[in-house]
């Protein structure tokens, strides 16, 4: 995907596919802006949209840096994860052109990339999650939260229901590579489990549209905060 079609596999409106991107891609990176708008409304309810050119955050599936680029000119660091190397590297064309030196990225190649995570004041993940199947969404919520420094904030969305859905890792892993984009879930009393076991606290769930606000789907925005 990262090499055939990096845009609409961030955003899949077909005007972001590559034979209709000229012309487009300020409109694609401009919509960086209104999720950086959605994360700092989240955070002024809470009292928690200050200072932040002191703190650090991490970006766990930043893509080709549609939001990446935005948080860098707010936040003092920012630690950009991604598994696609294409992606990342249309991110950091991105980064140069706009002459930030706040941003490391780094290319997730094994679970063990997923884990070891550095300390952080912020973790932020959005419409990645739910492309993982869930032992991998729980090991990379788990290792997001382990990440936060005490008094640190997490915001990830991802499903939490859809009609029909379940999973086995036999039969997953036995099956054929799916054509399309995978979706998948993990029901929000597991995510609450993983939040109270990590030493959190939730502080939001929002309904919210990034999946699409499909029939029998829920997509849910998750706040949380390290105790
Ligand atoms: C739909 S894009 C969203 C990108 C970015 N969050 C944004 O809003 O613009 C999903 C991104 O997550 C990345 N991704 C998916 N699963 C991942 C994983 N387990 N580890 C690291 N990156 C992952 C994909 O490579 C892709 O770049």
């Amino acid at each position: 995907m990262g090499e055939q079609e990096p845009y609409w596999s961030v955003l899949s409106a077909d005007e972001y596919k590559l034979v209709n991107i000229q012309g487009r891609l300020e409109k694609f990176y401009e919509s960086g802006w209104e999720s950086f708008h959605l994360l700092m409304d989240t955070l002024q309810r809470n009292g928690l949209d200050k200072k932040l050119e002191d703190k650090t955050l991490l970006e766990y599936g930043c893509g080709v840096g549609r939001v990446t680029n935005v948080l860098a000119q707010k936040f003092k660091r920012v630690h950009a994860y991604d598994v696609s190397t294409p992606h990342l590297a249309l991110a950091r064309q991105v980064t140069n052109s706009l002459g930030l030196a706040n941003v490391d990225y780094v290319a997730v190649q094994s679970l063990r990339d997923m884990q070891e995570l550095p300390q952080i004041d912020m973790a932020y993940s959005i419409i990645v999650l739910q492309h993982n199947p869930p032992p991998i969404i729980r090991l990379i919520l788990e290792s997001m939260l382990d990440a936060l420094k005490p008094g640190g904030i997490a915001l990830f969305q991802l499903l939490t229901y859809q009609e029909g859905y379940s999973f086995q890792a036999d039969e997953y892993l036995s099956s054929k590579r799916p054509t399309q984009i995978e979706m998948h879930v993990l029901p929000q009393q597991r995510v609450f489990e993983i939040i109270a076991d990590k030493g959190c606290q939730v502080l939001e769930v929002l309904d919210d549209a990034l999946a699409g606000y499909r029939k029998g789907q829920l997509s849910n925005t998750f706040l949380v905060q390290k105790r």
